[in-house]
């Protein structure tokens, strides 16, 4: 069940195989340490939000490193809400709350957070600028706020497949068209939060998909659920034979000793000025 006060439209990945991926695929701990440490470390007990938190695991993650934090974990599905409780009842955790909001309309009041972040949220979101702005009102004064999106999933590939490439465009346009998934996000976040009058903006690129040769085991049952839980709007846009042999296509591609794939991991932090004569 999703929630979407403003009719966007939803999560197109929804589906039972979702909180898996969402879950397996991330070192959560590392993740803290990587780019929550560095911005928390000047700060007692910090507020955070965890904005389309997915299962929870990041969040939770954030929650044991920081015990004197409070985290509020906010997701628009129920199922990942469910989930996160689940998660914080095994962990034991009293300082996350699991929240069934949605990120366009968020239901605190303005400068209340030091922390407000959103992991591969914005990529499945049709108007990011909307989203910038409730970061920005629930963030306190000199408070930061980090995105951290991709650009080029799915489409960098050599040598290219021209049969493989083509469906590739095909499919990634349709979702475009049809949910609003950018898959240029990434490289748009610094002028998102520049034209969001955030101040100190700092920007990272890394690789996030980087597949030189054959794929290991992980990463193609990765791909290999990603696709599934993908596959009712590929089918929509390819029919369900093309659809079905493009899963295969892409999955043997990854297995080639002579192919590369890759994708670029954008994270950006600004922080929030004294807004009082700002309009927002
Ligand atoms: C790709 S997952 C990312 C999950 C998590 N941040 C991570 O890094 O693993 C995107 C999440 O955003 C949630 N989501 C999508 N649209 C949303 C909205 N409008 N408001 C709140 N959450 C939303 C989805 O339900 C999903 O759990």
């Amino acid at each position: 069940m999703m929630y979407s006060k403003n009719n966007y439209k939803i999560y197109f990945m929804e589906n039972e195989k979702e909180v898996e991926r969402l879950s397996i695929k991330v070192d959560s701990d590392k993740w803290v340490e990587k780019y929550i440490q560095p911005l928390a470390k000047n700060v007692d007990s910090i507020t955070i939000i965890d904005l389309g938190c997915g299962p929870g695991t990041i969040a939770c993650s954030v929650a044991r490193n920081y015990p004197d934090s409070t985290i509020y974990a906010i997701d628009n599905s129920k199922t990942k809400i469910d989930e996160i409780q689940k998660n914080i009842n095994s962990y034991k955790l009293n300082n996350i709350y699991g929240m069934l909001s949605d990120a366009y309309s968020l239901p605190f009041n303005e400068n209340t957070f030091d922390i407000v972040y959103c992991r591969f949220l914005l990529e499945y979101l049709d108007n990011p600028n909307e989203i910038l702005k409730e970061m920005f009102i629930v963030t306190k004064t000199n408070g930061t706020v980090l995105i951290q999106d991709l650009d080029g999933q799915l489409l960098w590939h050599y040598p290219i497949d021209n049969e493989l490439q083509n469906k590739i465009v095909k499919v990634v346009n349709y979702l475009n068209k049809t949910t609003g998934f950018d898959q240029f996000i990434g490289r748009k976040l610094y002028n998102l939060f520049f034209t969001s009058r955030f101040y100190d903006i700092d920007i990272k690129i890394e690789t996030y998909h980087l597949f030189a040769g054959k794929i290991d085991e992980f990463n193609h049952k990765i791909w290999d659920l990603k696709l599934d839980i993908a596959m009712p709007k590929i089918i929509e846009v390819l029919g369900e034979f093309e659809a079905l042999s493009f899963k295969k296509q892409m999955l043997e591609y990854f297995l080639r000793e002579d192919t590369l794939t890759y994708s670029t991991l954008f994270t950006v932090t600004g922080k929030k000025p004294c807004y009082d004569n700002i309009e927002l």
